[in-house]
């Protein structure tokens, strides 16, 4: 039994939904504990995709899958979700779908700000997914937020909605020139969601603690990256959640005791969408090459990811803010066939090297990358399934990774299959 938690540790979509799908196998439930349906988790299983994007990756392995308090959830969008999974075969009662009674409703006027200020800020915009999350998170931090034990009470529900749809349109209208939004059709569509997705909420807090008392083993699912956290990111330009593995613990209700391991997903280079500052950025053929062998386009927007080469940076960073315990390595398959690889061990700024990650984003963005340059390989790893299966240089780089981070990898991923992976040590311990 152990009770472990995945996080990204770069700026998301390091394939957190692969691993999450892998090791669920050895896991009880799987919980989300952050964002929303701004992630986008992709999991292959026998040639089949599947992306979930508020559903935890759990879900293939047929385990218990559930939302935290700390996830703001679009209730329509997850009512997709789940009918899509059900078209696929999967089919989640609430026996398998639990909900927190205290996550956050993303409402429809939280979408239509997030994507009118987006369009009001112009050159300056942050890139959002346009799902709502950061004026959701706002309501909740401001107090007036709309969580599941709200909408279950139908007086309630329709008090409070009053009230804010009030001010919501006022904003709407006169700071943003946007269109009002309707109170009754709101109303009448959230009510209908209440109905349906009642049966899945829970007291999660209680039901997860209870099956720690009974010795489960429980995966935690995080999303985005690590330096997408609204307060170790690279603010302004980040989500609006704690996406660090401590965030596991007070979004969804239980303590820092009970966590055995934290795993950090890092993609064999690096990636980001939308905007701010990327030091290791490669805006020549090498970045385009990597971009379209990794098929770098965004699971949730389809928008192309900007690639750079691996930052050691960031992964020290991430590996102290997350008490990281080991690392997955994904995608080392897309770098083949590169004559040279480079790897970022520092950042210089106006001749100096500095050591630790800037919280100014003006030095951040002057930063540039001290590069290493390791060997790369011709041959296609996609069918390695051990160590030993790989070629020397593919060994060296990921040893370098090791050696630069002080962080084991346990686990190397060298195709979007389940089975293109590589165990060195299971974070379950001897599987
Ligand atoms: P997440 O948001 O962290 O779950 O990652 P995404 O699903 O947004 O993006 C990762 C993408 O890489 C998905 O399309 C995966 O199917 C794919 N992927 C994951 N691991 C590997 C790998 O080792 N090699 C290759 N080629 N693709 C991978
Ligand atoms: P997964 O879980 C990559 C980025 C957006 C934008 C910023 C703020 O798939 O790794 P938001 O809509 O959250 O207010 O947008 O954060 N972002 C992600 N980038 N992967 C994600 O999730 C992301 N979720 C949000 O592109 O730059
Ligand atoms: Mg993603």
């Amino acid at each position: 039994m152990a009770n472990i938690v995945i996080v990204g540790t770069q700026w998301g979509d390091e394939g957190k939904g692969k691993i999450v799908d892998l090791l669920s196998e050895y896991a009880d439930i799987v919980v989300r504990f952050q964002g929303g349906n701004n992630a986008g988790h992709t999991m292959v299983v026998n040639g089949r995709q599947f992306i979930s994007h508020l559903v935890p990756s759990g879900i293939l392995q047929n385990k218990i899958c559930a939302i935290g308090n700390g996830v703001v959830v679009d209730p329509e969008v997850l009512i997709e979700e789940m009918t899509y999974l059900k078209e696929k075969g999967i089919d989640i009662g609430p026996d398998l779908l639990k909900i927190s009674d205290k996550a956050h409703l993303i409402m429809p006027y939280h979408k239509a700000i997030d994507i009118a200020r987006e369009n009001k800020k112009g050159e300056r915009k942050i890139g959002t997914t346009g799902r709502g999350i950061g004026p959701c998170y706002e309501d909740k931090a401001a107090r007036r937020g709309i969580r599941f034990v709200e909408l279950l009470d139908t007086e309630l529900f329709t008090e409070i909605l009053a009230e804010t749809l009030d001010e919501k349109n006022f904003y709407l209208t006169h700071y943003l020139n946007g269109s009002p939004l309707s109170f009754d059709d709101i109303r009448d569509r959230y009510l209908g969601y209440a109905e349906r997705l009642a049966p899945h909420i829970t007291h999660l807090s209680a039901f997860l603690s209870e099956a720690i008392g009974n010795r489960r083993s429980i995966l935690f699912e995080g999303a985005q990256g690590t330096h997408l956290d609204i307060d170790h990111g690279t603010y302004p330009f980040v989500t609006s959640s704690n996406t660090v593995s401590a965030n596991a613990c007070s979004g969804s209700g239980i303590g820092p005791k009970v966590i055995d391991g934290v795993i950090g997903v890092v993609k064999a280079y690096t990636t980001r969408v939308g905007q701010g500052p990327f030091p290791c950025e490669l805006l020549d053929e090498t970045g385009d090459r990597i971009q379209q062998t990794g098929c770098e386009f965004g699971a949730t927007t389809g928008r192309k990811r900007r690639c750079g080469w691996l930052d050691t940076v960031l992964l020290t960073n991430a590996a102290r803010l997350n008490s990281l315990t080991g690392l997955a390595i994904t995608k080392l398959d897309v770098l083949g066939g590169l004559d040279t690889l480079c790897i970022c061990t520092g950042y210089e700024y106006r001749g100096q090297r500095l050591s630790d990650f800037p919280s100014n984003l003006k030095v951040l963005a002057e930063c540039t990358p001290i590069l290493e340059t390791l060997p790369g390989w011709k041959s296609d790893i996609s069918g390695a399934r051990s160590l030993s299966d790989l070629p020397d240089e593919a060994r060296a780089y990921i040893h370098r990774i090791e050696t630069l981070t002080g962080i084991p990898v346990q686990i190397v991923s060298v195709g979007p299959g389940r089975d293109q992976t590589i165990v060195i040590d299971h974070p379950f311990g001897s599987q």
